[in-house]
């Protein structure tokens, strides 16, 4: 018995159009995201630099959906309290970035936000092992980290079923609730394919910002898709 969460399309900022970021949020709020996914990146962890606390900061009031902050950084402790003051409602780390994963886990959750780790496509789950009680968010990369338009690698599906089973038996054990995200070259023709395998928390950011039809302010085309895709 699978344990998804609601579906959710999580549009990443990464690719959206950064000198009209907050139009860009309300305009993919309006056509039915379901979080806002928020690129951290420090050009040491990655090699591409992005944004900080102040531009989560900047956004928070602009839309009602949950900010779901992936730091691409190390170390991450400093910007975990940084972003949890910035608004963020999930912040989820990669455990190579940091030196003592399950205390990190734990501030994310005293700052009131929800936690996650992510796993870059050759990460194992095994870090998950003795912190699954710690994590609301499982967050697998299906491209290697550090830019947007990449291609999906398909060997992530075997992986998203191994999370699922993961998440099914905390669940079964009597865990709590724990979403399952996949993040990297998600398209409208393979969404389905990655919700088949476990997953229901899909992040899209070239797919939405970069759509052909998207005239830079309504969505609701490429969401029209994704929704068929997932019905
Ligand atoms: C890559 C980021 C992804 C990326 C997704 O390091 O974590 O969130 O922005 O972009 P697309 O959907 O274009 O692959
Ligand atoms: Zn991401």
């Amino acid at each position: 018995m699978s344990n998804k969460q609601p579906y959710c399309i999580a549009p990443s900022i990464l690719s959206a159009d950064f000198a009209r970021l907050g139009e860009e949020v309300k305009a993919v709020e309006a056509a039915g995201a379901g979080f806002i996914h928020f690129d951290v990146m420090d050009n040491h962890y990655v090699p591409n630099l992005t944004v900080g606390p102040l531009v989560c900061k900047a956004i928070r009031p602009h839309v009602k959906i949950p900010i779901d902050v992936h730091l691409m950084v190390s170390p991450v402790d400093s910007l975990i309290n940084d972003f949890a003051k910035a608004g963020a409602d999930y912040i989820t780390f990669h455990p190579e970035a940091s030196s003592h994963i399950d205390r990190s886990l734990q501030l994310v959750r005293d700052l009131g936000c929800k936690s996650g780790l992510v796993f870059n496509p050759s990460t194992s789950l095994d870090h998950l092992d003795w912190v699954m009680d710690k994590v609301d968010m499982i967050l697998l990369m299906s491209v290697n980290p550090g830019f947007g338009g990449q291609a999906f690698i398909p060997s992530t599906l075997e992986k998203t079923k191994a999370a699922r089973a993961r998440i099914d038996a905390h669940i079964a054990k009597g865990g709590q609730p724990i979403r399952l995200e996949v993040d990297g070259g998600i398209k409208p023709d393979n969404i389905a394919a990655v919700a088949a395998a476990g997953a229901d928390t899909f992040v899209a950011g070239s797919a939405v910002f970069g759509a052909p039809d998207a005239n830079g302010k309504s969505y609701n085309d490429i969401f029209a898709k994704f929704s068929k895709a997932l019905a």
